[in-house]
């Protein structure tokens, strides 16, 4: 890879998947494309940046063209929660991002990441110990077109070679910035209001388990998969990787011996409740390590100390 081009640069991976990406391919070689002027203002401010709406084919064409890119990072997404307010929208962007992605692959012979989820699995998936290789079968629109995704990759892989590879992110937590309308969002909201308010009220069962990794992890996935030898992959799209599995009240519990005064309660969105119910608690990730490596090394503790002191100083506490 040596001209990338990032689409959905503004959210909470790319604000930080593009600078990892500077570090490693060089800074002009790295291209944030998003929709919205504030967000390409702020890509602009540490990146190239162009406005882009990844459903317009002709234009992210065109961008592909003009920049000689020979790899598409397609960030584009509406996350599982938002989802379910309007699923149609939800296809036509997360789908259509990834049909254009994949298309211009094909035509300009790059390669393609675009991240899948523990979001394409569903209640009938093993929830412990989750295989690579199992039952997908989502319940909600953010899942079916992940796995629709994630069959589609594979797809223009062995039809046209496209070098196209994903993993399953499960939720991200992160100090860049917000995540917005997932269901692992508690995770990264916590830090923020127990360190302005000294109060969480969440809305995610205290007992659900869900896969959550640290963005330093899970932006090194990223590049890791992006370089690893294709002579090595027995799969493409899309690798389980995690690093924790916690429940709401066993974060909050960590919080709190870090911070005594900090008070947690309960007001459990039915939605988010029952999309988090249906997700694994812990996916099995040796395919991942054995084929290219995958050896994450934020565990929780080192986790919450490092969220603590990058919000308290982000806050100004
Ligand atoms: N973080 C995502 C969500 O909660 C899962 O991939 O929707």
């Amino acid at each position: 890879m040596k001209r990338i081009l990032v689409v959905g640069a503004g959210g909470q991976i790319g604000t930080e998947l593009v600078p990892h990406l500077q570090k490693h391919y060089g800074e002009d070689n790295v291209i944030g494309a998003d929709l919205k002027d504030d967000a390409v203002a702020k890509i602009a401010s540490y990146a190239r940046a162009i406005k882009l709406d990844a459903l317009d084919f002709n234009a992210f064409g065109q961008a592909v063209k003009d920049h000689n890119i020979d790899a598409i990072f397609n960030l584009v997404a509406l996350l599982s929660a938002t989802g379910e307010k309007n699923p149609e929208l939800a296809w036509k962007i997360n789908m259509g991002a990834l049909v254009n992605s994949l298309t211009l692959a094909k035509e300009f012979k790059t390669a393609v990441f675009t991240p899948s989820s523990i979001g394409a699995f569903g209640v009938s998936t093993p929830h412990d110990k989750t295989p690579q290789d199992t039952v997908m079968r989502p319940d909600t629109i953010y899942g079916v077109c992940k796995v629709t995704g994630e069959l589609l990759s594979d797809y223009y892989f062995h039809r046209f070679g496209v070098d196209a590879r994903s993993v399953r992110f499960p939720g991200i937590i992160s100090n860049g910035c917000l995540p917005g309308g997932g269901t692992t969002d508690y995770a990264v909201e916590v830090f923020y209001e127990i360190l302005k308010t000294g109060h969480y009220t969440c809305p995610i069962p205290e007992d659900s388990y869900m896969d959550m990794l640290y963005m330093p992890d899970a932006l090194n996935a990223v590049t890791q998969l992006m370089e690893a030898d294709p002579s090595k992959l027995k799969h493409r799209n899309s690798f389980n990787i995690t690093c924790m599995s916690f429940c709401p009240k066993e974060l909050f519990a960590k919080i709190k011996e870090r911070i005594p005064s900090a008070t947690f309660d309960y007001n459990v969105d039915p939605v988010k409740a029952a999309i988090a119910d249906s997700w694994p608690n812990m996916m099995d990730d040796s395919c991942a390590r054995e084929e290219w490596g995958w050896n994450p090394q934020w565990h929780l503790d080192a986790m919450v100390d490092d969220m603590l002191k990058a919000i308290a100083a982000k806050l100004g506490k």
